[in-house]
């Protein structure tokens, strides 16, 4: 579930006490461990099987080394910006396993993801589907393409989260997208070769996931009576985890519910997973800074910030915290609260926790996944570190910035 345990009062992630790592490299900082996403990826990469392309959703965590460690095991890379292309190649991903999602790609990204010659271009519109093709033709190249689609499907997830809905930006409506692979079959320099969808993350019950692969299953066989050959269906990322007491689905589970819904269908699967990959192999440590106290109520003002994790600033989202020892002094009700100044800097709300004193650490977990991914330098606060812990080793993977890091890009103008 997650490669944590405490032994003798100290909390480990694998074999490393974290109380060693927050010391050496300081707080606010994310902490992952190798052996619990190569688990993962593989557990996954197995029980999808040889006719998938396992993709890595590289917007869930898009440090170096763990892109490195991922194109070594074979995963593929989902990617949404010219950026995140640049960090795949960088860490020697295959080229040909990339698929490029995302609503509004620019004319220097298409360029790029062809020059690279990625594997395919999920297309958003009809109009991003034309520039695509202009840009192919300039370059004298033929772009692989897919068309997204929305399969209107509510994943059951939060708001902000939810992709496959109707009313939401993303995809194509499914009868749109029929006439557009119709009118553009024969365009010189495209290619379509799939189907794409992605409905939503933090996906608990499957079922929608089974419904979306139904429509696109239905979509594929009505091109494929009209004679287009289409080689892949890919449904996008969105597998969910446990953060609090969810019961999360397995990688089984997953690879059931799409062998299901596509049984006996002639094409490959892409799938792009983040969060089931990542999200409970990183911890953030962070260190009490003070307690304090206002009309009866508790806050632990902690020196990590919403800027450093923002997902509950932001979903409202769970958690879980514990103390890196100690854990059993008395517990006491309260908020923890980090340093930035808004009311919504908050990681938990009414939340019992052991009553360490200041000075002391604690990790927040599940913050493998969107946790780094989404920091920022709000209110000036340099960005943390990210370390590793791989085989009895702990290596420094992204270093902590510095105050000249804040400034370097405004200097010297
Ligand atoms: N593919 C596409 C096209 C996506 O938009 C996403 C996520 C994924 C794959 C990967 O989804 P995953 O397997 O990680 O669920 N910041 C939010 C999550 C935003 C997800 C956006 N799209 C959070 O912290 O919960």
């Amino acid at each position: 579930m997650h490669p944590l345990r405490y032994h003798a009062q100290q909390l480990y992630m694998d074999d490393q006490p974290l109380d060693d790592i927050a010391e050496r490299f300081g707080t606010p900082c994310y902490v992952y461990s190798e052996l619990f996403l190569r688990e993962r990826y593989h557990a996954f990469a197995h029980a999808l099987g040889t006719n998938t392309l396992t993709c890595y959703a590289v917007k869930a965590n898009g440090n170096l080394q763990l892109l490195r460690l991922l194109a070594s095991w074979g995963a593929g890379f989902d990617i949404v910006s010219g950026g995140e292309l640049a960090r795949v190649l960088r860490a020697g991903g295959d080229p040909g396993k990339i698929v490029f999602s995302g609503v509004g790609k620019s004319r220097a990204e298409i360029r790029a993801a062809l020059e690279a010659g990625i594997f395919c271009l999920n297309v958003e519109s009809a109009a991003e589907l034309e520039r695509i093709a202009q840009i192919a033709a300039e370059l004298g190249v033929q772009a692989p393409v897919a068309l997204r689609v929305n399969p209107d499907v509510d994943p059951g997830t939060h708001q902000y989260i939810a992709t496959g809905l109707k009313e939401s930006k993303f995809g194509i409506p499914l009868a749109a997208a029929a006439s557009l692979y119709r009118q553009a079959a024969l365009w010189p320099s495209v290619k379509f070769i799939g189907i794409a969808a992605h409905i939503g993350s933090q996906l608990i019950d499957l079922q929608p996931l089974g419904a979306a692969a139904a429509r696109l299953r239905a979509l594929y066989e009505e091109l494929q009576r009209e004679g287009m050959r289409l080689q892949h269906l890919d449904l996008g990322g969105g597998v969910g985890i446990r953060y609090q007491d969810e019961v999360a689905p397995s990688p089984a589970d997953y690879a059931a519910v799409l062998d299901t819904a596509l049984a006996g269908l002639p094409v490959r699967r892409v799938v792009e997973l983040g969060r089931a990959l990542v999200g409970n192999a990183g911890v953030l440590l962070t260190r009490v800074e003070y307690w304090k106290e206002n009309e009866g109520k508790h806050f632990c003002v902690v020196d990590a910030g919403m800027n450093d994790l923002l997902r509950p600033s932001l979903y409202g989202a769970w958690h879980t915290i514990w103390p890196l020892r100690q854990k059993d002094l008395p517990m006491r009700y309260c908020d923890v609260v980090g340093p930035v100044c808004e009311s919504g800097d908050f990681f938990a709300k009414n939340r019992p926790l052991a009553s360490v004193p200041p000075g002391s650490c604690l990790a927040i977990l599940g913050a493998g996944a969107y946790g780094f991914a989404m920091s920022s330098q709000y209110n000036s606060r340099p960005r943390a570190a990210e370390v590793l812990v791989t085989g009895g080793q702990v290596q420094l993977i992204r270093r902590r910035e510095t105050l000249a890091d804040l400034l370097a890009a405004e200097e010297g103008l």
